[in-house]
């Protein structure tokens, strides 16, 4: 088969952030406990995957380039994924693939990539099977199933809005496998601000993998299972309710747990730098003092997430511009939104 516009597909797709934190695996990427995030808009990835037909001999064909240059790092990743999945997706090794990809972040903003590049991928393959099976739509829980077998988080950025991944009893059809969306939410979070301050752009000490692994040792390990358990029934609550302050506090206890199980883990770590404990500290005077409901969360890393209601933007501006722009990298801030999820561009 020739290459045409035809065997072409693109797609975007958008990192998100963990309100309730997926931290501890087992079995085939399985969390062991519910995790509750927001999908993001300016922080993504852009795929682009062009496929022309191959002799079906049981093997992936991969070329692999990101931001343009071969990257042999990530194609044996991808690679590895794909094998992993080609059971599930039975036409990968009918097919020669050549995939590029593209952050909208800069690419040593030290901002973990994995959600949206393992989405943006999945969402392209999904797209090329639906294609071929002449079916209208995109199977969306077998999207975020997939996403899922390539990094957790991935499973969520799927959806638009609020997702959860893991089975809870307050959302009926959740599971284990795939996330779902909280669609009970109130309009303030559909509009929520979240900028990402750049505090670092290091390579973590300690990756994600491995971090997951420590929790199987963790003597904490049980008691958080259930905590997050619980925290994302207060969550949903105080979603469905518009309680922002609720929901601040749960945020913040979420990423200071986080980061409590990496400095309990055994051999124990720290991923937070010292400008992000001037930054927590400078948010929450900041919120006392203007009564404010301005929030930070955390991701398996140094860098800040400020929450904030739209209705609030400009006051944060303030205390953006005025106080937490100079702890930052090279001031460097992504300005993000919660979004509506992939998006498909060809
Ligand atoms: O998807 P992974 O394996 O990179 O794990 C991500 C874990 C956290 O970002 C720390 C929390 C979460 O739920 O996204």
């Amino acid at each position: 088969m020739r290459e045409t516009a035809e065997n072409i597909v693109q797609w975007q797709s958008p990192s998100n952030i963990a309100i309730v934190k997926y931290w501890g695996k087992h079995g085939r990427q399985l969390p062991r406990n519910p995790s509750l995030s927001l999908t993001l808009d300016a922080a993504h990835t852009i795929t682009e995957v062009m496929f022309t037909e191959k002799e079906n001999d049981g093997k992936i064909a991969l070329e692999f380039f990101f931001e343009g240059e071969p990257n042999p790092a990530f194609k044996s990743r991808i690679a590895s994924f794909l094998n992993a999945i080609k059971d599930e997706l039975t036409f990968l090794t009918m097919y020669n693939f050549r995939i590029n990809s593209y952050n909208s972040f800069p690419h040593s903003s030290g901002i973990a990539s994995s959600a949206s590049a393992m989405s943006a991928l999945v969402m392209c393959l999904c797209d090329i099977e639906r294609t071929l099976q002449k079916s209208e739509d995109i199977d969306w829980r077998k999207a975020s199933h997939l996403s899922r077998l390539g990094s957790g988080s991935a499973s969520r950025s799927v959806i638009s809005g609020a997702a959860l991944w893991g089975t809870h009893e307050k959302i009926k059809h959740s599971s284990d496998r795939y996330a779902v969306p909280v669609s009970d939410i109130d309009p303030v979070f559909q509009s929520f601000h979240d900028d990402i301050l750049i505090i670092s752009e290091e390579e973590k000490s300690v990756s994600s993998t491995a971090g997951h692994q420590l929790m199987e040792g963790n003597v904490y390990a049980p008691a958080r299972f259930q905590q997050a358990y619980d925290k994302t029934t207060e969550l949903i609550e105080a979603m469905a309710a518009g309680d922002v302050w609720k929901f601040g506090q749960i945020a913040e206890d979420e990423a200071l747990t986080l980061h409590a199980l990496m400095m309990s883990s055994q051999p124990s770590y720290i991923l937070m730098k010292p400008h992000t404990l001037t930054a927590i500290d400078q948010i929450r005077k900041f919120r006392k003092t203007h009564k404010v409901p301005v929030f930070f969360t955390l991701d398996a890393g140094p860098n800040i997430h400020l929450l904030y209601p739209h209705e609030h933007a400009d006051q944060v501006n303030t205390l953006v511009e005025e106080t937490l722009r100079a702890l930052c990298h090279n001031d460097l801030i992504i300005r993000d939104r919660v979004g509506q999820g992939p998006k498909k561009l060809k």
